[in-house]
Order: structure tokens, then C-alpha cells, then sequence
């Protein structure tokens, strides 16, 4: 049976506009529609052991499917991942498997993994290709729109990166189907933070639909579409952050002081309780 299709929500930035696909499936699809857009490119796939462990074999039969044989590069999970050494071991392995800036870097995981690859495809050979395909809700709603790269400095979070704008993202909300309930959760603190910023009947909507967010199907994909609608309009209209686009960091300045003070140790908080926490 053929699954339904994706929400689409573009990502309007002029020549550098790009669709967010939203729906079940998508890995299972990820070659058709990265050929799609980007004919005729060699891949490398970055991602991290416990993404790698449930969901790489269906990318790389997904890939397969449209042409495309990816080198795999793949990283230990956790905040720590985002730092200069795992940096070096990604650009080191883009470029031992000879890409060109023609071809992709495709990011599989959480924000760690997005955050990390995307500031690698922003820097090998001057800016790569590169496509987001987010594992967990936080990254489907948040992190892996609007071309926000990087990794942590030993002086704070983020702190060390540059804006590159994914060609393509890939939401497979299926995949969220395997996600921690604790990671959900993290998650859904973004999702209540776009009512909080200026969508009041979308808060209001959460309020009366949370648990079938929860639950899965049409009304958690309609949430993350709306989530990314939400993004997709603040980062068209300010890119590089030098006025509304702040109001996305509601409640991430407490968090991120909350993750300094807890050392990024995932066991103890992990990003999604601290902006719900901040
Ligand atoms: N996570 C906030 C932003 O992308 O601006």
C-alpha cells in the first residue's frame, strides 16, 4: 500500500528557498526525493550509533532505490558529539569519500547530528549540498529548519558555527513511532512554544489535541507541519537573526544555562526539558 503524501511547507528564501516533506515514509523515499531536487549526486550520510542502529538500513535501501550509494560516517550519540573533534571527523570523512560541493551531506539523527553535519557541509570545500533528515520532534519542529549549524564551545552552547540552509528537509513522522517517550516530550515543549510566540489558536489547538500528538497519525504530522509553517515564516522574513527570529530562543536562554549547568548530560536534561523548563 502506497502511503499518503507529504505536507509540504516551503521554506521561502529566494534562490535558496526549500520544501519541508512531512508524513510517513520518507526515508523509505529519501532518494527519489533528493534526486529529485539534486540529479545526479553522490551522498555521504552522517548520523549517530542508536539512529544508525534503527533507522540507517531503511535510508540506505531508500537511497539505494534512487541511485544513490552513501558513504556512511557515524557518530557517538549525545550533546558531547557536537564539538571541534567530531567536526574534524565528519570534514575528514566528506572529503575521504571524495565529494565534490556539488554533492550531498545528508544529516540523519536529532539536532546534534543536524548541528554538526550541517556546519560541516557549510565548510567543506566552501559549502556542500546538504539535506536534514530529522529523527526526533525536536529536530522535525525546530532544529533542522532555517540553517542554523554548529557545535558547543567549552565556553557555551552553540556558540561556534555559521547559517546554512538545507536543500530539503525530510520529516518522516514515522520515525518518532520509536522515539523515548522523555524525547517526545522534549519535543513537544517546542511545538507549545510556537503558540506561546504568536499562534494562540495553535496553543489553544495543542491544548485540545496533545494526546492524540501523542498518540501519533494525522493530528501529530498536522502539529509538526504547523511547527515548521511557524518557523518557515519568522526565518523568510529574518534569516540571520537580527530581529524576529530571536523570539524562536523563547525559553532556549534558561535551558542552555540549565544544560552548561548539568554539563550536557543528556541522562540528566536533555535540550527539549530545559527550553521547557526556560
Ligand atoms: N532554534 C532557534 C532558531 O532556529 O532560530
Amino acid at each position: 500500500m502506497s502511503e499518503a503524501a507529504p505536507v509540504v511547507v516551503e521554506v521561502g528564501l529566494g534562490e535558496r528557498a526549500y520544501d519541508i516533506l512531512i508524513g510517513p515514509g520518507l526515508l523509505a523515499r529519501a532518494g527519489a526525493e533528493i534526486g529529485q531536487r539534486l540529479p545526479g549526486r553522490r551522498a555521504a550520510v552522517v548520523t549517530d550509533d542508536n539512529v544508525a542502529a534503527a533507522h540507517l538500513a531503511t535510508l540506505r535501501a531508500g537511497l539505494e532505490k534512487g541511485g544513490v550509494n552513501p558513504a556512511v560516517i557515524t557518530l557517538p550519540a549525545g550533546e558531547k558529539t557536537k564539538s571541534f573533534a567530531h567536526l574534524e571527523e565528519v570534514v575528514d570523512g566528506v572529503l575521504a569519500a571524495k565529494l565534490e560541493r556539488g554533492d550531498v551531506v545528508i544529516a540523519l539523527g536529532g539536532g546534534v547530528i543536524g548541528d554538526l553535519t550541517g556546519f560541516a557541509a557549510g565548510i567543506v570545500r566552501r559549502g556542500m549540498n546538504f539535506v536534514q533528515i530529522p529523527t526526533s520532534l525536536l529536530a522535525q519542529v525546530d532544529s533542522s529548519v532555517g540553517g542554523k549549524t554548529g557545535i558547543n564551545s567549552p565556553r557555551g552552547k552553540n556558540l561556534v558555527g555559521v547559517f546554512h540552509q538545507p536543500k530539503l528537509v525530510l520529516a518522516d513522522t514515522g520515525v518518532l513511532d520509536t522515539l523515548p517517550i522523555r524525547e517526545f516530550r522534549a519535543g513537544y515543549a517546542e511545538l507549545a512554544k510556537y503558540g506561546l510566540i504568536d499562534r494562540p489558536a495553535f496553543f489553544a489547538w495543542l491544548e485540545e489535541n496533545w494526546q492524540e500528538v501523542f498518540a501519533g497519525g494525522p493530528a501529530r504530522a498536522e502539529a509538526i507541519a504547523e511547527a515548521c509553517r511557524a518557523k518557515a515564516d519568522v526565518v523568510a522574513r529574518d534569516e540571520f537573526e537580527t530581529g524576529d527570529r530571536a523570539l524562536l530562543n523563547l525559553g532556549h536562554t534558561f535551558g542552555h544555562a540549565l544544560e552548561a549547568a548539568t554539563q550536557y548530560d543528556g541522562a540528566r536534561l536533555v535540550h527539549g526539558e530545559g527550553v521547557a523548563i526556560g
